[in-house]
């Protein structure tokens, strides 16, 4: 259960992944990056989520140096990205990353996008990656249960995450059920819709009778699903308020009504339909 900033979700490995980290899409490499990375895990975040494409792996390295947090005290995830698919290259970019964030070894390691005729062989270098021990889980990003399926059908090991974009108004049921049947764990990206949702009227509306912002209750709502989630800020009030909801719970009925807002929307690209 996600029931404080530290909790952690067992991965299908046994690895603990905490409930709750950062997010750094779109934060600028440097001053910005270092800022956000600083303040989170100041304010006790005990995960980075990056990328290669982030283009920040060297800020958030410089920040966590800087921070004087232990290596063993925060997990980071990075990712491959698109034009990176495929054994060799996938092993390469890994290196470029970990050179990068000044670390030998990443918590998680996972395929950026499902890109066609790839991700099979990105995958095999992710086992190898695995197997020799230096990324202690791997797993996926905007996989829909058929590239999952189809991955499966290869895999020698599990990914033991998707990361997938979910917040309320794509709740992504049937995914999150599959997933959970297949023993793999859910990620939230884009938990606050990208910034899109911050004014909600309904979601503004349940998080006042808790004294609770929009924000909040979209977050709330996630760990109280025992789903992982990942929100973006560059701004230190945002960064502490955001982790400033394990003191109030949602009741069922709230729940319900956050449930009932799935329209279907993205906020970002969809994985069956992408040209990057
Ligand atoms: N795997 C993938 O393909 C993928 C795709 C997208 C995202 N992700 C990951 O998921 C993370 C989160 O998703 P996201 O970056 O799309 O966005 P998000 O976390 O849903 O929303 C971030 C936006 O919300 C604003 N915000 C955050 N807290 C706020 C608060 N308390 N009050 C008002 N505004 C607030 C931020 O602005 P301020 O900076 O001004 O607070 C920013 O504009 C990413 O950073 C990335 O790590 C992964």
């Amino acid at each position: 259960m996600i029931q404080s900033l530290k909790d952690t979700v067992k991965l299908n490995n046994g690895l603990p992944m905490p409930g709750f980290g950062l997010g750094v899409w779109k934060v600028k490499d440097g001053e910005e990056v270092i800022h956000s990375v600083r303040s989170a895990l100041a304010a006790g975040y005990p995960m980075i989520d990056t990328a290669a494409i982030y283009r920040n792996e060297t800020g958030v390295g410089e920040a966590l140096r800087q921070s004087g947090v232990k290596r063993d005290d925060v997990f980071i995830t990075t990712k491959v990205w698109n034009a990176d698919q495929g054994y060799e290259s996938t092993l390469a970019a890994f290196d470029t990353s970990m050179k990068k964030l000044g670390i030998e070894t990443v918590d998680l390691y996972l395929i950026h996008w499902p890109t066609a005729g790839k991700y099979k062989e990105t995958w095999k270098a992710m086992e190898k990656l695995y197997k020799d021990g230096r990324a202690r889980a791997i797993g996926v990003c905007n996989f829909h249960e058929h590239h999952l399926e189809d991955l499966l059908q290869d895999a020698e090991i599990k990914p033991a995450v998707d990361q997938i974009e979910l917040h309320p108004l794509l709740s992504q049921v049937p995914l999150r059920n599959y997933c959970y049947k297949e023993g793999i764990t859910v990620e939230a990206y884009s938990p606050l819709g990208s910034g899109g949702l911050i004014n909600h009227p309904t979601l503004k509306a349940i998080g006042e009778k808790y004294g609770k912002t929009a924000a909040q209750v979209m977050l709330r709502w996630d760990v109280q699903n025992e789903i992982i989630t990942i929100p973006r800020s560059t701004q230190e009030a945002h960064i502490i308020s955001n982790a400033d909801i394990f003191n109030f719970e949602l009741s069922p009925e709230d729940i319900d009504k956050i449930d009932a807002l799935n329209e279907d929307k993205r906020f970002g690209a969809d994985p069956d339909n992408f040209n990057f």
